[in-house]
């Protein structure tokens, strides 16, 4: 594919995926395959699983490297060789964040920069697909957020900021690669990304919500419960971005994606324990106790997809009912599996 460079929409391609075993970047391995497109990912598995990637390491088309991307001598090979990259890499989870803010800052901005640079020795440079994050709007007090808006970061706590500002300086960096080196790059602002393989020991919401409301255990919230987010699966959001990938117009572009149904953590966590027929009790705790240092929590966070849906034709398919039935299903189907199994 690599010779001619002229890809059709149909066409099989090749496909580097930066943190590949991670909850976004395995869904993309899974699609990718199921297209027909060779996949090769890469992963130092801080975060992500060898389980995730288990089920594509039969598929011949299917490459898993063990690295990290801040020092893999392999990372220009590989994007001369791709077509299309999607650089899912960072280090992430508000837990991880508020623990190493050094690492967050250096490891994110550190590789997204050998990313983009092994970008441009290809020929032709593949196309760049570039996670950036809601977490930039910050403060932003509007119902919601569009792409031209202004980032509001707080003066108190600046710690808190530092996964934003990694996120954010990646995407400033993606487009000066763009400006500069004419390299096809688009920052995607993911907002809170949902589904299957999302794993609750990083603080993630919805997984920490199912696996208790299908146990009949507490549900535990952080702060009020009012705050506001906006929940999309992951397997809208892989077909998303095949599309923003696809489009030559959201090339140099920073676009949202994601679902803009909104929800309060308490109408969540209320929505979880009715899907799953249980009787969890909700407790609240204060963010002091979950993160063991005052934080900042954004109230509300919506995005404004008009951007996004002027560029693809694809629209979310799967509602938060949809998507919470299914994950207390495979719930439930593991802890049967392992109560049959002891
Ligand atoms: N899931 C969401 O709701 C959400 C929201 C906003 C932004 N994002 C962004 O989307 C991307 C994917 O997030 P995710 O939810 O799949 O998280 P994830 O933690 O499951 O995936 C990130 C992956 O990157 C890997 N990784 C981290 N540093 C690495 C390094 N230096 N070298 C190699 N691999 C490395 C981790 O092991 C992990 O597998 C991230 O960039 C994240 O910042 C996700």
């Amino acid at each position: 594919m690599k010779a001619d460079g002229a890809k059709g929409k149909n066409s099989t391609m090749r496909v580097l995926i930066t943190g590949g075993a991670g909850f976004i970047g395995s869904h993309l391995i899974e699609t990718h395959l199921q297209r027909g497109d060779e996949v090769r990912a890469v992963d130092n598995l801080h975060t992500g699983t060898a389980e995730n990637i288990e089920p594509f390491l039969s598929n011949p088309g299917f490459e898993f490297i063990k690295a990290d991307i801040t020092d893999w001598p392999g990372l220009a090979p590989a994007a001369q060789w791709a077509d299309r990259i999607y650089h899912m890499a960072a280090i992430v989870g508000v837990h991880r964040v508020v623990e190493d803010s050094m690492k967050v800052l250096t490891s994110n901005f550190e590789g997204t920069k050998r990313v983009l640079e092994a970008a441009c020795s290809g020929n032709p440079a593949p196309r760049v697909i570039l996670a950036s994050s809601s977490e930039v709007y910050g403060f932003n007090e509007k119902a919601s957020f569009a792409e031209s808006d202004d980032l509001v970061f707080g003066a108190k706590h600046q710690f808190r900021w530092t996964y934003a500002i990694s996120k954010l300086a990646e995407e400033q960096l993606g487009l000066a690669y763009y400006l500069n080196r004419a390299l096809p790059v688009t920052a995607v602002r993911f907002f809170n990304t949902t589904g299957p393989r999302q794993l609750g020991v990083h603080g993630m919401v919805v997984p920490r919500f199912v696996a208790a409301a299908a146990a009949g255990e507490p549900i535990t919230i952080y702060g009020d419960g009012a705050q506001t987010r906006s929940f999309c699966d992951v397997r809208d959001t892989v077909r998303m971005l095949n599309q923003v990938a696809e489009s030559a117009d959201a090339v140099g572009e920073v676009v949202n994606v994601g679902n803009d149904r909104e929800i309060s953590m308490r109408g969540l966590a209320e929505l979880a324990i009715e899907r799953a027929g249980s009787g969890s009790p909700i407790e609240y705790i204060s963010y002091e106790q979950a993160y063991g240092r005052h934080f900042d929590d954004i109230t509300h966070r919506r995005p404004d997809l008009t951007k996004l849906f002027g560029l693809i034709g694809y629209r979310p398919q799967w509602s938060l009912e949809d998507t919470l039935d299914d994950l207390i299903d495979g719930q439930r189907s593991v802890a049967r599996s392992l109560s049959v199994g002891a």
